[in-house]
């Protein structure tokens, strides 16, 4: 972990950076009378209920309960981390992020510090070793052989440039030679996969003699290659380790230049290997990406349906290939809602996207990928083809089979579709039968990938002030004092007076700042949600609004405390000092 952001700076940040812009520019929206809208990027819909507030720099989906602020936005949208989806706002804004120490010991700061330094300098380590390697494509003595290559595999120097494809002769120390400067920058390469210690000596390169491809990371940073030999020598294809920079289950190779391609991605098609993604590009189906290993992970997936609804996977006719299918179909399940779709391609004996497309053209793959095999299709072949489902003991196998993955999938017309097919199997068509049949696949909520409904929340005095105050901070200044309702013992007042004093201290504050100074604390889900109360109170009347309300808490205090002192004073006696609060509590209540 790096230093902390410091606070100023997110505020200086939220301050600057318009929550409409920074959502528009991936989700496109449509301006609805003082707010803008838009179908939701986080379920499926065909109306638009999801909607960015300019004002209050805050969105919010009626429809999943998602909500939140530009940097919340990024964070679930391009599914980063906080400090990252920082990181990325500000470069929007050309701000450079600051980070300070933070509240863990002097010596972790001092690591954290180093770690993150180290990681800046291993991005711009690894950027530097890539033009290297595509500029040996231009001066290596051998370059010609390299070249020859690429263009007998079909690729134009457009696609090769676009990929950032490089090349590195075949030596011990062609990558050393530049880099390895010292004895930190030589652990810092082997760190990082591209060179490899020996028992003594300098460490010498990992990659020798190969076809370099970067793989880029989604915000288009190089932290791995993999390697491809030129003739037939092993292994075909050599790749960076895990690093501190590169995990492999985390990436989509080809995912980065398949959004820069294309502004509006809508389908993305899953193949096997590198050469693949880059042929299909080169042919024009330039919305490939590959899974950089055998199986598709679950996180792979998770930010396939985050870029689009429609995912295609391409695999080997054989045994492994449908493995494979099953494996991606298998952890896909929670993730498909209506509206998103997972297909498969299965492909003839012999046959790669790759040798496909330069064999057919970018129409007949495309018109392949428009019959790719459903998810729905794909189950049923897979699972009834063992079954005799004219036998009793058929039609129980059958249910078994189907549980795990039914369960699995997310309340959706395809899991009605599926279980109404599996019923017809069954010869069960009334609907009663049909009925019980649907009791055995309720959707396991912790499996599923429904985002959590918003829990429908009660408008109180309280909850309004706060969302009053959320709107409209500079609604404080007609407060006489900050401490006005610090006495008040209620539920929901503590949090409304450290409100209270945070507006007082950033009285030009937006909403967006505000919610920010909460994140990851119960109250800030508790603010959140609170923003999200519809109360339809005007902006004129804000003010107002907010302080009959304080006023009212105040009132009901007074009489209250007022009424205790009396009862008091009738039963047991006051103390002078409380007889002096009783005196001043009936002069203020007048
Ligand atoms: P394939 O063996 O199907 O190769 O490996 P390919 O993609 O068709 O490659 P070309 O067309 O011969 O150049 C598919 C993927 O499996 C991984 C790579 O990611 C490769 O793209 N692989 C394969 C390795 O990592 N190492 C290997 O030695 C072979
Ligand atoms: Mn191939």
């Amino acid at each position: 972990m790096a230093g902390m952001i410091p606070r100023q700076f997110i505020d200086n940040l939220l301050a600057r950076a318009d929550i409409v812009e920074v959502i528009d520019s991936r989700v496109p929206l449509k301006k609805a009378g003082k707010n803008y809208q838009a179908c939701c990027p986080f379920h499926t819909e065909k109306s638009p209920s999801f909607s960015v507030s300019q004002d209050k720099q805050f969105y919010h989906c009626f429809g999943c309960g998602e909500h939140g602020n530009a940097i919340s936005f990024l964070m679930e949208f391009e599914r980063l981390e906080f400090p990252d989806a920082v990181e990325e706002l500000a470069s929007h804004y050309n701000m450079e992020v600051p980070r300070e120490q933070n509240n863990r010991s002097p010596a972790q700061q001092k690591q954290d510090q180093k770690a993150y330094i180290q990681k800046q300098d291993d991005y711009e380590l690894m950027a530097q070793i890539s033009q290297f390697f595509q500029q040996q494509l231009k001066v290596a003595t051998d370059k010609e052989v390299a070249i020859e290559y690429l263009k007998g595999r079909g690729l134009s120097g457009e696609i090769v440039k676009r990929f950032g494809i490089g090349y590195i002769s075949d030596a011990w120390d062609g990558m050393m030679k530049v880099f390895g400067r010292s004895g930190q920058i030589n652990q810092q390469l082997v760190d990082l996969g591209m060179a490899i210690q020996g028992d003594k000596n300098k460490p010498y390169d990992r990659f020798r003699g190969r076809i370099q491809f970067p793989i880029r990371d989604k915000r288009g940073r190089v932290i791995g290659f993999g390697g491809r030999v030129l003739g037939d020598g092993n292994p075909k294809y050599l790749n960076s380790p895990e690093t501190r920079i590169y995990h492999k289950g985390q990436e989509l190779y080809g995912l980065f230049e398949a959004k820069q391609a294309n502004k509006q991605l809508t389908r993305l098609v899953v193949v096997e290997g590198y050469m693949d993604v880059v042929a299909l590009a080169q042919h024009g189906v330039d919305y490939a990406v590959a899974s950089l290993g055998t199986a598709t992970t679950p996180e792979q997936l998770q930010t396939l349906f985050r870029t689009v609804k429609e995912v295609i996977c391409c695999y080997d006719g054989d045994r492994a290939g449908r493995d494979a299918a099953w494996r991606a179909m298998d952890n896909a399940l929670p993730l498909i809602q209506d509206g998103f779709s997972l297909k498969f391609v299965f492909l003839p004996d012999g046959e790669d996207p790759d040798s496909m497309i330069r064999e057919q053209g970018q129409a007949a793959f495309e018109t392949v990928l428009d019959n790719a095999t459903p998810l729905s299709q794909f189950l049923f072949d897979h699972l009834l083809s063992q079954l005799n489902m004219s036998s009793a003991e058929g039609k129980g196998a059958a249910i078994a089979a189907f549980y795990p993955y039914l369960t699995k999938l997310p309340e959706s017309n395809l899991k009605d579709a599926i279980v109404t097919k599996l019923a017809n199997q069954f010869g069960a068509n009334n609907e009663a039968q049909l009925k019980k049949l649907q009791t055995n696949f309720v959707t396991k909520p912790e499996e599923s990938g429904t985002p959590k409904r918003n829990k429908h929340i009660k408008n109180t005095p309280i909850r309004l002030a706060i969302a009053l105050l959320l709107e409209h901070p500079h609604i404080v200044d007609k407060l006489p004092d900050p401490k006005i309702l610090a006495d008040l013992n209620l539920p929901g007042i503590p949090l409304l007076n450290e409100l209270i004093m945070l507006c007082k201290q950033n009285p030009k504050a937006n909403s967006a700042q505000l919610i920010e100074h909460f994140r990851d604390q119960e109250a800030g889900k508790q603010l959140t949600k609170i923003m999200c109360i519809q109360h339809h109170i005007e902006a004129i009347h804000a003010e107002d609004t907010f302080l009959d309300i304080i006023e009212n808490f105040l009132n009901k205090f007074l009489e209250n405390r007022s009424n205790e002192l009396m009862e008091k004073q009738r039963t047991v006696g006051l103390t002078k000092t409380e007889i002096g609060e009783l005196h001043s509590l009936l002069s203020e209540q007048k």
